[in-house]
């Protein structure tokens, strides 16, 4: 079952809510979200009290972003267990909840094989529901880690391909701190820029058709003050025709063993202007992310959503100060029938480098992934 609780915002301090948090209250453990369907009109937290609830918010992006979906995944486990519930119903549920990241998979997997060691080792209920709390309590520690280690390594790398700084960077989607335990993936490396005043300006695609640029990207460059401009997916093509991009950052739900990378649809069509252009196109992702079990790019399943997203306008594309959100105003003659990939996959010769907490990988082969992966498993 899920709770909502508004929490007013009357200035324009950063938010105080984590995208999410594990919580006991005396009526039993919780994992509380911070609904990213509300975004920006409302700080909203969606208290999930059981692995349904998180299915449905996984759904519905009330929490999204591959890392974060990762750590939700474990989170959802743990919470089926310490709840008393069949874990191994809730893990695969959690699991499928979307199919893309493979993140999530990856979080679910890592909770529910430390929830099963413990049981075959002749513990009890109680004790494997603490080692599957303990395993994403972990993850989320990893990720917050592996966000920072990103963000120097992609500031970096920036600064050796893009000498003299004052980097203009357009990204897609969103990748801050409501995908990430830290403060995410590719925009965490545009905030290192800003901070170390080499970002003249962070270009946002408002990222059509659920607006994860402009409700949440452009929500996240405004709290940290940096210089930003929202334009239309379709405006992109003309900024770099204008020669305004120095740079492409995106993140990545997965990516496959020979570099193929899935992510938010549209990413590769500036994946293709950037090449046309001459300009570098960056993924930041953490390790979690890469999926040696997909062998390229052919092989990712891409999520396919409802297509009122594309037909109507709906909650959460109005959920913003002042219109009242939900109610499917339609923007298309009813009974028309619509595409709407959640991702389309880049292939790995269009992918400049791919930037992760261990390493850089430039140029994007299956070797050079493998071999960083390698490396860090031995670390
Ligand atoms: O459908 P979403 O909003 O979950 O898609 C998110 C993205 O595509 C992000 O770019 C991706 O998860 C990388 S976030 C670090």
């Amino acid at each position: 079952m899920a709770d909502q609780y508004a929490t007013s915002r009357e200035d324009n301090r950063p938010t105080e809510i984590p995208a999410l948090r594990w919580d006991e209250p005396p009526e039993g453990p919780v994992l509380v979200l911070l609904d990213q369907t509300r975004l920006p009109a409302e700080e909203v937290e969606l208290v999930c009290t059981d692995a349904a609830a998180l299915v449905e918010a996984i759904r519905t992006l009330a929490v999204r972003g591959a890392p974060l979906l990762g750590v939700a995944g474990a989170y959802g486990v743990a919470l089926a267990a310490a709840r008393g519930f069949g874990v191994d119903e809730a893990a695969a549920a959690l699991a499928s909840a979307r199919p893309t990241a493979v993140n999530l998979a990856y979080g679910v997997r890592r909770a529910q094989a430390a929830h099963r060691a413990v049981l075959v080792a002749g513990g009890d209920h109680k004790q494997a529901a603490e080692a599957a709390l303990a395993a994403a309590r972990a993850l989320h520690r990893e990720d917050a880690e592996a966000s920072a280690r990103m963000a120097v390594n992609g500031l970096a790398l920036l600064d050796e391909l893009l000498p003299g700084g004052n980097h203009r960077i357009l990204t897609h989607c969103n990748t801050g701190a409501l995908v990430s335990a830290g403060e995410g993936t590719a925009f965490a490396v545009a905030l290192a820029a800003h901070r170390a005043g080499r970002l003249r300006r962070l270009w946002v695609d408002e990222t059509r058709p659920l607006l994860q640029g402009a409700r949440l990207t452009a929500y996240e460059a405004a709290r940290n003050a940096m210089a930003y401009t929202l334009l239309t997916d379709n405006a992109a093509g003309s900024l770099f025709s204008a020669g305004e991009v120095d740079a492409v950052l995106i993140g990545a739900d997965r990516i496959a063993a020979d570099g193929s990378v899935a992510n938010k649809v549209g990413s590769y069509p500036l994946a293709v202007l950037a090449r046309y252009h001459h300009v570098p196109f960056i993924v930041v992702a953490p390790l979690t992310t890469v999926d040696p079990d997909t062998p390229n790019g052919a092989s990712i399943e891409v999520e396919q959503r409802a297509g009122h997203e594309v037909t109507e306008i709906t909650a959460p594309q109005v959920s913003v100060a002042g219109f009242e959100a939900g109610g499917g105003i339609p923007v298309a003659p009813l009974g028309t029938q619509a595409y709407n990939p959640a991702f389309d996959v880049t292939p790995p010769e269009l992918v400049t480098a791919i930037v992760t907490e261990e390493g850089v990988v430039s140029p994007v082969t299956a070797e050079a992934l493998a071999e960083l992966c390698d490396r860090s498993r031995q670390i």
